[in-house]
């Protein structure tokens, strides 16, 4: 059981966040950075992941819709609902100090019309607390974009490989490599801005046209498979963190290796549980010293001893 939790701005926090202080990102500072500092996004989907990320100074947090993959343990991300991104967007909000929460629409939550696009962008504003949302497509979803924006809530495309698209793909497949496709994604770039969004990831095309994209348009492009040439990057956390192992894309650098490190931090404690190592004394709690049937004799009709836990 978890105790009482100390309040922000406890000795919970590291040294490294209480001394480097940031500022809350907001759409105008995402916007500002086009063609500045380089953008670091990455998805989250819980409170304790959002804080570490936040921490580790992550400029957008995205709750995806590869948590229908990631945490759901789906073949893809068509299952995911959008109660479930607000669940998930609840927590990661809690947990970001700094970092702007973008809410993923699912699939079939916008693509239907541009009202029912508007209707469930208010959704996930209203009941996931996020401070912008995501959609994939380009031209066919330019009306869309342009109602949710007009109704005061802020959206960033996705472009080139759509992974809600993956039945019509036949996989999750590079896009943009000829010349026909390259356009295309390239027209989905301008339709968005036209539309007001206020950024675009780019998924999965060659770095070529990714730069070239980036240099057409006048709002920041955060890449993921697209090349060092847009304006930030985009990786699913799970990915960089090294803890998802069914897939395991090129363009996935992983950081770190936590799933090893969970493996191996989890066979210590079956072994410590199962040779009675574990809990030491320093992990338990001390009685007066008394029998325990006399002090279960002497404390009838007394209330529980307050005894913090952590
Ligand atoms: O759902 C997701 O995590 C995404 C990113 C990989 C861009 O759309």
């Amino acid at each position: 059981m978890y105790g009482p939790v100390k309040p922000a701005g406890s000795a919970t926090q590291s040294s490294a966040s209480q001394s480097s202080a940031r500022v809350k990102v907001t759409v105008p500072a995402i916007v500002a950075r086009k063609g500045q500092r380089p953008i670091a996004m990455v998805t989250a989907y819980d409170f304790t992941m959002a804080r570490l990320l936040d921490e580790g100074g992550a400029d957008i947090l995205l709750v995806g819709d590869s948590l229908g993959m990631v945490v759901q343990g789906h073949a893809n991300t068509l299952p995911v609902t959008v109660d479930e991104i607000c669940y998930h967007g609840r927590a990661v909000v809690r947990g970001a100090r700094a970092a702007h929460v973008v809410g993923d629409m699912p699939f079939m939550s916008f693509q239907v019309s541009a009202q029912l696009a508007l209707e469930n962008a208010g959704k996930l504003m209203k009941e996931g607390s996020f401070e912008s949302v995501k959609l994939e497509g380009g031209v066919e979803v330019a009306e869309h974009v342009f109602r949710i924006v007009s109704a005061g809530i802020p959206v960033m495309g996705h472009i080139g490989l759509l992974p809600q698209s993956v039945h019509a793909l036949g996989g999750f497949k590079v896009q943009g490599k000829r010349a026909e496709a390259a356009a295309r994604v390239l027209r989905d770039a301008k339709a968005l801005e036209e539309a007001g969004a206020y950024a675009i990831v780019i998924e999965a095309v060659p770095p070529d046209l990714a730069a070239q994209i980036t240099a057409s348009v006048s709002i920041p492009t955060i890449g993921i498979g697209a090349g060092a040439g847009c304006d930030g990057q985009v990786l699913v956390c799970y990915d960089l963190l090294g803890m998802y192992r069914d897939l395991s894309p090129k363009f996935a650098k992983r950081f770190a290796e936590l799933g090893d490190a969970i493996v191996e931090a989890t066979q210590a404690y079956v072994s410590e549980v199962r040779d009675r190592s574990f809990p030491a004394p320093e992990h338990t709690f001390k009685a007066n010293n008394f029998a325990v049937p006399a002090l279960i004799e002497a404390s009838e009709g007394l209330p529980e001893p307050d005894t913090q836990v952590h």
